[in-house]
């Protein structure tokens, strides 16, 4: 799809759960990777339909605190699918004014992986027109044990005094402190579950479950999703005027 649709009252910042990739290749008769490879082509379209839709945010899990339990073939991998996806698309990203940062705890990550996610984020840090945030040994429990670490850190070094601390204090230790809330988070494959992604930050979102693998949700079905979330009525705790 080319061209901007107008979405009505669409979404601002999309976080995806993209699920399925496995089962999309094993219904295929191929190893597990491969619809991870499959899933890495949907990832392109998807980032280069949000210009289309005023999508200034998005934000995609791409590996879970969770995932190391998977086999070390799986997650061998994966790792190197995302350092070679980092590789041959840094320089489209940057043509295309795509500013992409990541967010997780990266000592777990391998020093090539860590210097390529350093490498793009310095070089995309002057784009402005899509902000991809990739969530890469993400989990949003870690998340905030980490930033309560490095809060409390600062409280017993008497740089913040306890009790000015708030929600909007915590929030700016956590990794997603440069990203406005989600305002929708899609999970593809038909599971109905959160997985640890953005706990916090998604405490007012809206919900999409599709029931597609996510090799298979094109930039077609990103645009309806977007389009039935217009219709939707936020609340915000409060009752409608
Ligand atoms: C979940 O599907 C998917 C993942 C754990 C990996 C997501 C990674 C990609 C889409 C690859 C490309 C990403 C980038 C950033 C280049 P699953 O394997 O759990 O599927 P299943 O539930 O069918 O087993």
């Amino acid at each position: 799809m080319t061209g901007t649709t107008t979405i009505k009252n669409g979404p601002n910042h999309v976080a995806v759960i993209m699920d399925g990739n496995g089962r999309w290749a094993q219904s295929r008769g191929k190893p597990r990777l491969f619809g991870h490879h499959a899933g890495a082509k949907r990832v392109k379209e998807i980032v280069r339909a949000c210009p289309d839709h005023d999508v200034k945010y998005l934000t995609i899990f791409a590996f879970s605190t969770e995932n190391w339990k998977r086999t070390q073939t799986e997650v061998s991998g994966l790792m190197k699918l995302f350092r070679r996806y980092i590789a041959s698309e840094a320089r489209d990203l940057l043509a295309e004014g795509v500013r992409v940062r990541f967010i997780g705890d990266r000592v777990k990550l391998d020093a090539k992986l860590c210097r390529l996610m350093d490498e793009i984020e310095l070089l995309t840090s002057g784009n402005d027109r899509v902000h991809l945030t990739i969530a890469l040994n993400y989990g949003g429990r870690d998340e905030l044990g980490r930033a309560t670490k490095r809060l409390a850190r600062e409280v017993s070094a008497g740089r913040i005094d306890p009790e000015t601390v708030d929600e909007t204090t915590l929030a700016r230790f956590l990794d997603t402190c440069f990203l406005p809330d989600p305002d929708l988070v899609i999970r593809t494959s038909g599971e109905a579950r959160i997985s640890n992604f953005l706990l916090w930050q998604a405490a007012y979102s809206e919900y999409e479950f599709v029931n597609t693998l996510w090799p298979d949700f094109s930039a077609a079905e990103f645009a309806t999703v977007l389009t039935s979330y217009g219709k939707r009525e936020r609340r915000f705790g409060a009752v409608p005027a």
